[in-house]
């Protein structure tokens, strides 16, 4: 609910725990007034009688007043939302005043409000396909405009109320005649209690993705950014913060926030000597830069952010929630359609009334082989087609082939750009491959990576202008390959014609669109506007895909977890967490992961007893148990297994078909975390408590060491659950109350390694 009262200016956004409060001062002046958890039933509106502690400025401490959006001019000393250039003088001059130009000071003064249903951030999914969850939604507008010079800028702030979750934006335009420089650009700002200071984020690299960080913020400044065209392995655009010792796990309040944008990105964290805290998200202010020209308009992505009581745990579970209800596009199952009917099916036509969606089995990610650990670059029609025989055998769904089918792409040097089938390794077309996974009953999936080109290749030979260089200088490869320059409209087309023809060819229901280096050079058409033209070609590329074949899904890849960002989970339905498929390593990385993204997109490979990255071998129930985590998916070469590890591998996948709709469709409790413990253990529960799964992994046990018994969470406490094993045998049957007072036994003595997974259903 959003509520203004008149008399004292103040508007509240009243979510399900929590209130969001702004007052509008005797100058115009926007100010944010407070933000946190309220009692749950209460009605939270603040009337805006007690008067928060504001000063507009001392001689050494300017920019105390905690405006909503902080503009570089005025009195700025710390971080700021935008900053501004003007290149006009106001007419006349005032006396005295000298005509340096240009002007960068902005001062946005109130102007009006309106609240409206489901306004859409910068960069919002244009594919057409719905979310599970299509309720409409407030969102408030309030209108703000520098009282001297041609600029208005729009806050807005969408609520989503039954997860605590309000998205920032702004909406900038230029009513003048003159272009304005917009020279740093954030998507919103927050003000949080003084002392918020623990900060939870992830940092990693290649194959290291998602390493949980904790720290106490410094008085200054602290940031974490990645600078290249997609959202980067060194760090994911997510936070928690709290007050250091008062949040755990499950207890304290939280806030958070993610960004809903695949670019070159910053969050930035201040803290006063005052243990005052503000965040600023959005681009990335290095090399940033907007030309307003006249009449023109720019809309930020979203700051997506929220704030609960109920510690990490609850902030994960709501934007868990919030990805799968609100940004996750529902393709329609390819299986479900027959291939000549799909350019003609309406997107009504697969909509099923309703503003809420119940899932169908079919909403769920399908069991996934790829084959690239089993054949890398040395792939054959009739290799494939073993693979998906037995891929098929052992219960997958879904068959994908992975780089190296196109152009001259025999190894990592050539080819890329020339995204036709090579007849080299494919003499008959990807046909008869396809048929035979399709008669198999899978559906079939392709690797791509459309931003790239090889210098030897045919499309480079063709247009090296193409590709991002400063004109005279080097152009750096990485892994033989540079990017092509998605500031040229041409480019844009070529590549979704390539992709198009692909698709209108054959029976693909899911691409691999993968990513495999970072930026340099970033020299465009376009500027310094290629920071976000990059992005919005990408973006752009894969909703006119969607549109146009409304049964296609895609995974999002970067050399792994590279590209996984709220901005991207509205356009894709899977992201590949990580290079590194070692189950223990994956522990961790899945962890991090776990504080932003749910399961249910989490990608997550058997492969090799002996792990291809490290080196290290893991038994078959480890790499199973970890991987069930999240969607599972093999790509182990099943040619190397014999019968019986066959059979084990099926037994595997039919037990995770019965609980795949907890995992993907259940509440996370992380019971026990690597971060304080040598052992990982989590809970998936239904919504409803009726079903859960309980995963144990020993990472790393030490000698005389012994394990405790981890109560439980979210369940019914009057109702009897049986807990079974993968044999669907039952080994326990205890009341909700005892399972979350006591928890499961039988891990005391776990080794290094040791692993179990288990189904609990409610039976009465
Ligand atoms: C990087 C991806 O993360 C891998 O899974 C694989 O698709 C390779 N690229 C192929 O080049």
């Amino acid at each position: 609910m959003i509520h203004f009262n008149p008399k004292t200016r103040m508007l509240n956004l009243i979510l399900r725990s929590s209130v969001y409060a702004m007052q509008i001062d005797n100058k115009d002046r926007l100010v944010h007034v407070v933000w946190g958890p309220h009692p749950v039933g209460v009605d939270g509106v603040l009337s805006g009688k007690i008067k928060p502690i504001l000063s507009d400025h001392a001689s050494f401490e300017f920019q105390t007043r905690r405006d909503e959006l902080l503009t570089f001019g005025d009195t700025t000393t710390h971080e700021v939302t935008l900053k501004a250039s003007f290149a006009t003088l106001p007419d006349p001059l005032p006396d005295g005043d000298a005509p340096h130009l240009p002007i960068r000071d902005v001062r946005l003064r109130y102007v009006s409000h309106e609240i409206v249903t489901d306004a859409q951030p910068g960069l919002a999914p244009a594919h057409g396909l719905p979310t599970v969850n299509r309720e409409p939604r407030e969102t408030l507008r309030i209108q703000m405009a520098d009282p001297v010079q041609p600029l208005t800028v729009t806050l807005c702030y969408r609520l989503t109320p039954a997860q605590d979750i309000i998205e920032r934006w702004l909406e900038l335009a230029n009513m003048g005649d003159a272009p304005i420089e917009i020279e740093q650009l954030f998507f919103g700002a927050l003000h949080l209690p003084n002392g918020t200071t623990e900060l939870t984020s992830v940092s990693g690299a290649w194959a290291q993705e998602f390493q949980t960080q904790r720290e106490r913020l410094p008085i200054g400044r602290r940031v974490i950014e990645h600078r290249s065209l997609q959202t980067g392995h060194a760090a994911n655009p997510f936070f928690l913060l709290n007050r250091p010792g008062q949040a755990w796990e499950e207890h304290g309040t939280v806030y958070f926030g993610a960004l809903a944008y695949s670019g070159s990105w910053q969050l930035s964290f201040e803290q006063f000597h005052s243990t005052d805290v503000r965040v600023h998200g959005g681009y990335h202010p290095a090399d940033f830069g907007l030309t307003l020209v006249a009449g023109a308009q720019h809309k930020t992505p979203a700051l997506v952010c929220g704030v609960c009581d109920e510690g990490w745990g609850g902030a994960s579970r709501r934007l868990h929630a919030f990805t799968r209800e609100r940004i996750l596009p529902i393709a329609v199952a390819a299986s479900q359609l027959r291939r000549a009917a799909l350019q003609t099916v309406p997107l009504e036509s697969h909509e099923t009334g309703g503003a809420v969606r119940t899932p169908a089995a079919a909403d769920y990610r399908p069991i996934l082989y790829n084959s690239w650990e089993a054949t890398y670059f040395g792939i054959t029609e009739q290799n494939q087609i073993e693979l998906a025989q037995k891929a098929a055998a052992i219960g997958v769904e879904l068959f994908c082939l992975d780089d190296g089918w196109f152009g001259g792409r025999r190894f990592d040097v050539a080819g890329l750009g020339d995204w036709t089938v090579s007849p080299d390794v494919f003499p008959n077309g990807l046909e008869p491959l396809i048929s035979e996974v399709n008669r198999l009953g899978m559906d079939f999936g392709l690797w791509v990576e459309p931003e790239m080109v090889n210098p030897d290749s045919d499309l480079y030979q063709a247009h090296p202008e193409w590709a991002l260089h400063f004109p005279g200088r080097p152009r750096t490869e990485a892994r033989c390959q540079l990017i092509l320059d998605f500031g040229r409209e041409e480019v844009v087309e070529h590549i979704f014609n390539a992709l198009d023809s692909l698709l209108a060819q054959y029976n693909i229901a899911f691409i691999k669109w993968d990513m495999n280096r970072n930026v340099s050079e970033p020299g465009s058409v376009v500027g310094k506007a290629i920071w976000q033209a990059h992005v919005a070609g990408v973006y752009g590329i894969i909703d006119r895909l969607r549109a146009k074949y409304p049964h296609l899904t895609i995974e999002s890849c970067s050399g792994g977890g590279g590209r996984i960002d709220l901005g991207i989970l509205g356009r894709t339905d899977q992201v590949w967490t990580s290079d590194n498929t070692d189950a223990l390593d994956r522990l961790r990385i899945q962890e991090g992961f776990s504080l932003a993204y749910p399961a249910r997109v989490m990608e997550a490979w058997v492969t090799h007893e002996k792990n291809h990255q490290t080196g290290r071998s893991h038994e078959l129930s480890t790499r199973f148990d970890v991987a069930m985590r999240g969607a599972l998916g093999i790509g182990a070469s099943l040619n190397g297994l014999d019968e019986a590890e066959l059979k084990e591998c099926a037994s595997y996948i039919a037990f995770y078909k019965r609980i795949r709709h907890i995992v993907q469709g259940g509440d996370l409790y992380r019971l026990e975390r690597l971060e304080e413990s040598d052992a990982s253990t989590i809970l998936y529960v239904l919504p409803d408590g009726s079903e859960a799964v309980y995963s144990v992994v020993v990472h790393s046990h030490k000698m005389g060491q012994f394990r405790r018994m981890v109560p439980l969470r979210g369940l019914i406490p009057s109702a009897t659950y049986e807990v079974l094993d993968r044999y669907q045998k039952v080994r326990l049957t205890a009341t909700g109350y005892e399972l979350m007072v006591q928890g499961i036994g039988g891990d005391e003595d776990g080794r290094s390694g040791h692993s179990r997974t288990l189904h609990i259903k409610r039976v009465e």
